[in-house]
């Protein structure tokens, strides 16, 4: 097993998401919304966040890689998965599980605004905002995190560690 730091637990995930989901069916009560979910880190996330919401809503996934197998960002995003429902003159909340430099989201914000929806926000389990390269606001934020690789809850090193239900800090990858 790799060294690893319990950094978010399961319980403290699961009561931040409920808040999260009760601010989100507030904000959201009587608009059309979508939730498209950023794969594969968001998955679990966007499972857990859509189950607490009470509202009626639409679910699309939309795929981007950013990173190679390892932890460096190459700097570089390839779009390898489109939305398939129609968002024009919908609300999109875009579920994102981690937000490093931005450059994930400023590109998907792009690309997902070139299809006229009326209104786009961002919803992040983890903002690692002093990671920055690109400015990008995260309009539901559920933790905010300065360094350390994290791994769980969705979150891989290497397509490993991705079913953990706590969030870890990944101390050592290579053991
Ligand atoms: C991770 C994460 C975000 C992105 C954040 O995705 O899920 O999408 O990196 O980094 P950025 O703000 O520097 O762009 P990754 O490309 O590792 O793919 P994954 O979701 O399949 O793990």
């Amino acid at each position: 097993m790799p060294d690893k730091k319990l950094i978010f637990s399961a319980n403290k995930i699961k009561s931040r998401v409920k808040e999260l989901a009760e601010q989100i069916s507030k904000d959201y009560a009587g608009k059309e919304l979508v939730m498209v979910g950023i794969l594969n880190g968001a998955f679990i996330f966007m499972a857990d966040l859509v189950r607490a919401i009470e509202m009626p809503l639409e679910i699309d996934f939309i795929r981007v890689a950013s990173y190679g197998a390892g932890s460096v960002s190459s700097g570089s995003v390839t779009f390898t998965k489109d939305i398939e429902l129609s968002i024009k003159g919908k609300n999109v909340l875009l579920i994102e599980d981690i937000v490093d430099t931005g450059k994930t989201l400023s590109f998907l914000k792009q690309h997902i605004s070139d299809k006229k929806p009326a209104s786009l926000k961002i919803c992040a389990l983890i903002d690692k905002k002093e990671r920055r390269e690109i400015s990008v606001i995260v309009d539901y934020s559920g933790f905010e995190i300065k360094e350390g690789f994290l791994v769980g809850y969705g979150l891989d090193y290497a397509e490993q560690h991705r079913h953990y239900p706590d969030i870890f800090h990944l101390l050592s990858p290579e053991k």
